[in-house]
């Protein structure tokens, strides 16, 4: 439409001046605010952009794979990819705690991050997506949730021998317009359309200890729930839709054998803002369906449940 077309103009002529001749990075994280700004931006100054992605181990199933066919092949963005997925997992071997999850996580995407941008040679300017509502939070004393999230790639704390300035060509828009910007710039619909997914990824849902085996287990669970609400239609009626693995096990029944195995957790919400959210009242059909392909498909899976506490009192993740 011709407003995002002139946006994107402009935006185009802006990042241009700004940026001269000088390289900028870009995380990309698989969600849509740091996939628009990569795509605008490289639209703006091709080559001088390099991204750079982490597979930490927590994303879901053919992320990784989406994220380098998307930007490297389709695209033809220069891509760095760090496959840290063994640095993640034995940094958070035995913790179970949510908050020390978190930091850990953090703290290895921050190293991992700089090491790569070093290897990206001389850069000046780290893009980042950065929403209008993100800008106002982080004025907030508080801080505000999205100051949180956009954490994991901010400059606060920046090495000596990085020195950045800010690139964030969509601080002026709202979400509803990053993804009228996604669809104009030909990112795939399944992409500016996908639902909310925190930074520390399938870490928070594998409740209890994170491993290997359990990262795996959840990515099958965790694909099949959503393929079952994707088929149902009901995607879009959803705010976010997740699985999540329990520290607890449960004795089962398989064929004439008795299985003693995990426990998955479903849940999907409705949110305006994910500050507040009410359980998603799904047709009995689509849970079933879900229960009996997750226990038949994914081993070492015996028993689902399906989550129906609102936020408040529960918080939308588990951890
Ligand atoms: P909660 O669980 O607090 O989540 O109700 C609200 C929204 O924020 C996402 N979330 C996170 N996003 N890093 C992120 O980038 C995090 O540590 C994090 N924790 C929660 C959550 O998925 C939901 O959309």
């Amino acid at each position: 439409n011709w407003d995002m077309g002139s946006f994107i103009a402009s935006a185009i002529e802006e990042i241009r001046a700004k940026v001269g001749d000088k390289q900028v990075l870009c995380g990309l994280s698989g969600g849509v605010d740091s996939a628009v700004a990569a795509v605008l931006i490289h639209k703006a100054i091709g080559d001088q952009l390099v991204c750079v992605f982490v597979n930490n181990g927590l994303l879901r199933k053919g992320e990784a794979e989406m994220v380098l066919k998307l930007f490297r092949d389709n695209y033809k963005i220069r891509l760095q990819y760090a496959d840290a997925q063994e640095a993640f997992l034995s940094a958070l071997k035995g913790v179970t705690e949510p908050e020390a999850k978190r930091k850990i996580i953090g703290k290895v995407f921050v190293d991992t991050f700089y090491s790569e941008a070093r290897k990206a040679g001389e850069i000046s300017f780290l893009a980042q997506g950065t929403l209008y509502p993100d800008v106002i939070e982080s004025k907030s004393p508080s801080g505000g949730p999205s100051a949180t999230i956009k954490s994991h790639h901010n400059v606060g704390g920046l090495p000596d021998d990085l020195k950045w300035d800010l690139l964030e060509p969509l601080r002026e828009l709202f979400k509803d317009e990053v993804r009228a910007l996604g669809r104009e710039l030909g990112l795939p619909e399944v992409l500016v359309t996908r639902h909310p997914f925190p930074g520390p990824g399938l870490g928070v849902r594998c409740v209890g200890e994170v491993t290997k085996e359990r990262l795996d287990t959840l990515r099958e669970v965790d694909a099949i729930f959503i393929d079952e609400i994707r088929k149902a239609g009901l995607y879009h009626d959803i705010w976010q839709a997740l699985a999540c693995l329990l520290p607890v096990k449960s004795v089962g029944v398989q064929g004439d054998e008795r299985t003693y195995e995990e426990v998955c957790s479903l849940r999907a919400v409705t949110s305006e803002d994910a500050m507040t959210a009410d359980w998603f009242r799904f047709p009995p059909d689509v849970l079933q369906r879900s229960a009996s392909r997750i226990c038949n498909e994914v081993a070492g899976v015996n028993r689902v449940l399906y989550d129906i506490t609102s936020k408040p009192p529960g918080t939308i993740e588990w951890e």
